[in-house]
C-alpha cells in the first residue's frame, strides 16, 4: 500500500464526472487499498477516487468514529442512491480537498445505496446518520460536485480565493 497525495481544490480533476468501473481488476484493488490508508492517515471519514485524481466511480469510506469502535472500512464501487428520505439531516462538512473549511450542509437523512463491492458483488446498504451524510458527500466527488457547491455563490468564491492563495504558498513552499 501507499499514500497518494490528496488534490486540493481548485482542481479540474475535482470538477470531472467520473466513469464507472469496467471490472473489479488488481489495479482498482491497489487503489482502494492505497485510497483507504492515505484516509487513514489524512485523517478522513471518506475520500473519493478524484481527489487522488482517478476518474473512477469508487469511494472509501469509514464512519465508525467513536474511539473504541473497531475500524469499519468500507469500499465502495459504483455507488449509486436508489432511494433518499424525506426527512433532512444539517451536519458540519469538511473536506480533504479544502482542508480547514466547514459548512453546514443540509442533506436527505437516510439514503440507499447499490453498490459494487471489491469481490465484484452487487450490494444494496441503507445508510443513516454520519454514514448519510458521507456516502452523499462522496458520491458527490464522484459526480463533479463539492460540498461548497451548495453554498452561496459569494461564500463559495471566499473559499475558493482562500484555498488559491494556500496553493500558492504550498507550491512556494
Ligand atoms: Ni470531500
Amino acid at each position: 500500500m501507499s499514500l497518494r497525495p490528496i488534490l486540493l481544490h481548485p482542481d479540474p480533476r475535482l470538477k470531472r464526472v467520473a466513469d464507472p468501473v469496467q471490472a473489479v481488476t488488481s489495479e482498482v484493488r491497489q487503489l482502494a487499498a492505497d485510497m483507504l490508508e492515505t484516509m487513514y492517515e489524512a485523517p478522513g471519514i471518506g475520500l473519493a477516487a478524484p481527489q487522488v485524481g482517478v476518474g473512477l466511480r469508487l469511494l472509501v469510506m469509514d464512519c465508525a468514529k467513536r474511539e473504541d469502535a473497531p475500524p469499519r472500512p468500507m469500499v465502495l464501487i459504483n455507488p449509486e442512491i436508489v432511494w433518499s428520505s424525506e426527512a433532512t439531516r444539517s451536519y458540519e462538512e469538511g473536506c480533504l480537498s479544502i482542508p480547514e473549511h466547514y459548512a453546514e450542509i443540509v442533506r436527505p437523512a437516510e439514503v440507499r445505496v447499490r453498490w459494487t463491492g471489491l469481490d465484484g458483488a452487487e450490494a444494496e446498504t441503507h445508510f443513516a446518520g454520519l454514514w448519510a451524510t458521507c456516502v452523499q458527500h462522496e458520491i458527490d466527488h464522484l459526480n463533479g460536485r463539492l460540498f461548497i457547491d451548495y453554498l452561496t455563490p459569494l461564500r463559495r468564491q471566499l473559499i475558493t480565493r482562500k484555498m488559491q492563495k494556500l496553493k500558492r504558498e504550498l507550491a512556494r513552499a
